[in-house]
């Protein structure tokens, strides 16, 4: 037999069973009782709202949480939930009973993976006066021209999920243009917030509410957020809180592998991270209620150890 059906079998049998133990996983780690909720308060005007999703077929799940900001009486959502009718649903729920009739102005996306922009054609069509705001190096993903599976990404495990079981079209989803706002840079205060030409920013935060941080390694444009006034921070997907066994007790990691393309940069985020001040961070993928300063320290000196 030759030996290009043997290695292309071998190869799909691996996937399988890694997909098999992924998903396990994730089972063992998701708590239903925790997710699909209305938002719940984190701190004064911080709020989070967690999603289960089950994509690929039910192969793979997510539990993913969604931030909600309230500065000078409008609101800034951070991220847009999964990319189901059902993640849109809860979400516009959610923010309908927290809002209670006032409109979204902003919605900031930390990166433009499925499970953090999911539902934003739902929110754009339901707040039509809303912007969007992301990283110019997320601009060409969520613009719809390029796709993450063309990165050069320094893990097999990337390139056997993102090349090999996301289709072209399903790992992004686009924004219209014309309601885009960009960060650019390596940090900023999201007050600073200019268009590409032509786009002018109709409302902002004050300088000094909500600071950004670009932490490239997970997507190329992702950035963490911290609302100065409660002093926490959004790492997107920069650092996770997830349990290793079922029922275990939630503990800092770097983004999985498979989803993150450049594993090197992530590591280096994760301590620039422990560097800023704040004193709780809400990762994306929690199975806590954040994590300390003292603990991301705690995290980033054992990964310099
Ligand atoms: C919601 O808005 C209505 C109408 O403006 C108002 O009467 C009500 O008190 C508000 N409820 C809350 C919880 O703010
Ligand atoms: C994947 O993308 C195609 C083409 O854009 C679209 O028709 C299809 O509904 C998408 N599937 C999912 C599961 O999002
Ligand atoms: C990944 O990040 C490291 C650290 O910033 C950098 O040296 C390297 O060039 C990056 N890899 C790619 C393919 O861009």
């Amino acid at each position: 037999m030759p030996r290009g059906p043997l290695v292309l079998a071998a190869v799909g049998v691996l996937l399988a069973l890694t997909a098999t133990q992924v998903t396990k996983r994730i089972k063992e780690n998701s708590e239903p009782s925790r997710f699909d909720k209305a938002f719940e308060v984190l701190a004064p005007n911080v709020w989070r709202q967690g999603y289960q999703w089950a994509n690929l077929g039910g192969l793979v799940g997510v539990d993913v949480y969604t931030f909600l900001i309230k500065a000078d009486g409008k609101y800034i959502l951070i991220d847009a939930g999964a990319p189901t009718s059902d993640a849109a649903e809860v979400l516009l729920k959610g923010l309908d009973d927290v809002m209670n009739g006032s409109k979204l102005q902003l919605i900031m996306l930390t990166h433009g993976h499925p499970d953090h922009s999911g539902a934003l054609a739902a929110l754009v069509k339901a707040y039509p006066g809303a912007q969007v705001v992301f990283h110019e190096e997320e601009a060409p993903y969520l613009l719809g021209h390029k796709s993450y599976k063309n990165l050069p990404a320094d893990s097999l495990a990337y390139k056997a999920f993102v090349r090999v079981l996301v289709s072209e079209n399903n790992f992004t989803e686009a924004v219209p243009a014309s309601k885009a706002l960009l960060l650019r840079g390596k940090s900023g205060d999201v007050a600073d917030v200019k268009g590409p030409a032509g786009n002018n920013a109709q409302w902002l935060p004050r300088q000094g509410t909500l600071k950004w941080q670009h932490v490239p390694g997970h997507a190329p444009g992702q950035v963490a957020l911290i609302h100065k006034p409660s002093q926490s921070m959004i790492p997107g997907d920069a650092v996770a809180h997830m349990a290793a066994k079922a029922g275990g007790t939630p503990e800092i990691s770097l983004p999985p592998a498979g989803f993150t393309w450049n594993n090197t940069q992530a590591r280096l985020d994760a301590l620039k991270l422990a560097s800023l001040p704040f004193s709780r961070a809400y990762p994306s993928h929690d199975l806590g209620t954040g994590i300390s300063k003292a603990e991301l320290d705690a995290f980033a000196a054992s990964l310099q150890a």
